[in-house]
C-alpha cells in the first residue's frame, strides 16, 4: 500500500525533564497509563536528536545509537515502538533510525524521556501522520511514560486520565520556559551503583508496598499544592512540595517486599547540604528520580552559592547547571 510513496528523513530534538511531582506506578502496563498525574520541568541542557527515514529498500529496521549500530535488544525495542507508528499510518516500510544522546546516561541521568519524545516526533512526521501535540504526547507515552512530558517545554503536567483506552491521558504545557527563571542543578555523583530501573521499581512497589496507596493520594494532593505555588511564584512553597513529594515516592520503595532504595551515601550528603543551605537562609530544594543522582532547584540569584557549596562535597563528580528548556523542535522537515 505504501510502496511508491516517497518518505523524507525527519530529525527531531527533544529535551529530558525532571519530575517535581513524580509519576510512580502504572494502572495499565501496555498503554503506560499512570496511577497518578505528574508535573515536570523540561531541562535545557539534556536532549536527544533522532532522525527517522522510512526507506523502500530496507529489509529490517536499522538503529544507530551515538554513531554505533545498536545491539539486537535495543534495535528490537525501537522496532516494536515503530510498529505502533506503522500500524497507525497503514505503512509497512522499515526505517533507518539514527539517534544521538546529549544526556549523560552513563552518569546515571535517564534518557528514555528525551529518547522516546524525539523518536515519536520524528517517526510520526516521517511517516506522514498528522498529529497534534496532545496526540504526540500520547504516542511518546507508549514508549516511556515520562516521555509524554518531554514533548513540551517549560512546566508540564501529565494528566493521568480515567478511561481504559488512555484517550484522556496526555501531557500539556502549563507554563512556558520563560515563565520563571529557576535554576536546576543536576548533580552527578561519583559512587553510583547500577540501580533497579524505574519501570521495574515502580511495578515492584505497586505490587508489594503497603505505602503505595498512600502515595497515590499524596501525589494528587501535592500536585494541587505545587500548581498553586507555581501560579503564585512562591518559591519556598514550591520547593517544599517538590522535596516532600520526592521523599514520599522514595519512601514507597522502603516499604516494598523485598525493600530497596535508590540512594547512595552521596545522595544523603547532598540532601544534608541542601538543608544546611536552607538553615543559612539560602532557598534550595532537592529531588531525585529512580537513581542516586540529585537535582537541586534554586533561584538564579542563589545559583553560585548553591553550586560552590555543593562542590565542596567529595562525592560530587560534576554539576550541570540547567534551566527550563524548550519542547520538541524539528531540525529538518
Ligand atoms: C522516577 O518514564 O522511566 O523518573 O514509563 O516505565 O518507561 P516507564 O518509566 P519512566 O519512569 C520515570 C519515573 C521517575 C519519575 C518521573 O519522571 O515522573
Amino acid at each position: 500500500m505504501s510502496e511508491h510513496r516517497e518518505f523524507e528523513q525527519v530529525t527531531a530534538k527533544a529535551h529530558a525533564n525532571i519530575a517535581l511531582i513524580k509519576y510512580w506506578g502504572k494502572r495499565d502496563e501496555q498503554l503506560f497509563l499512570p496511577m497518578n498525574s505528574s508535573l515536570s520541568i523540561t531541562l535545557d541542557k539534556f536532549y536527544t536528536e533522532t532522525s527517522v527515514h522510512f526507506c523502500e529498500d530496507l529489509k529490517a529496521d536499522v538503529f544507530i545509537f551515538n554513531k554505533c549500530i545498536a545491539n539486537v535488544a535495543e534495535t528490537n525495542k525501537v522496532s516494536r515502538y515503530l510498529d505502533h507508528i506503522r500500524k497507525m499510518a497503514g505503512v509497512e516500510r522499515y526505517a533507518m533510525v539514527q539517534s544521538i544522546n546529549y544526556v549523560p546516561t552513563a552518569a546515571g541521568f535517564a534518557s528514555s524521556a528525551s529518547g522516546y519524545a524525539a523518536l515519536s516526533s520524528a517517526a510520526a512526521r516521517a511517516i506522514g501522520l498528522d498529529v497534534d501535540e496532545k496526540k504526540l504526547s500520547q504516542l511518546a507515552r507508549i514508549g516511556s511514560g515520562s516521555a509524554s512530558r518531554s514533548i513540551f517545554g517549560g512546566f508540564v503536567e501529565w494528566t493521568k486520565g480515567n478511561l481504559d483506552d488512555g484517550s484522556d491521558c496526555y501531557a500539556r504545557q502549563i507554563e512556558e520556559e520563560s515563565y520563571w527563571d529557576l535554576c536546576i542543578l543536576a548533580i552527578q555523583l561519583s559512587d553510583k551503583k547500577k540501580s533497579i530501573s524505574s519501570r521495574a521499581g515502580m511495578k515492584h512497589t505497586v505490587e508489594t508496598s503497603p505505602f503505595y496507596n498512600i502515595w497515590v493520594k499524596e501525589a494528587e494532593k501535592d500536585l494541587g499544592l505545587l500548581k498553586d505555588a507555581l501560579q503564585q511564584k512562591d518559591f519556598e512553597r514550591f520547593g517544599h512540595v517538590t522535596e516532600s513529594n520526592a521523599l514520599k515516592m522514595h519512601a514507597t520503595t522502603l516499604g516494598a517486599n523485598p525493600p530497596y532504595w535508590y540512594w547512595e551515601a552521596g545522595t544523603i550528603s547532598v540532601m544534608n547540604q541542601v538543608r544546611q543551605l536552607r538553615d543559612s537562609g539560602v532557598l534550595a530544594f532537592f529531588t531525585m528520580d529512580a537513581g542516586p543522582n540529585v537535582f537541586v532547584i534554586c533561584q538564579q540569584k542563589d545559583k553560585e552559592v548553591v553550586e560552590n557549596t555543593l562542590l565542596t562535597l567529595d562525592e560530587i563528580e560534576q554539576i550541570y547547571v540547567c534551566q527550563p528548556g524548550p519542547g520538541v523542535t524539528y531540525l529538518s522537515k
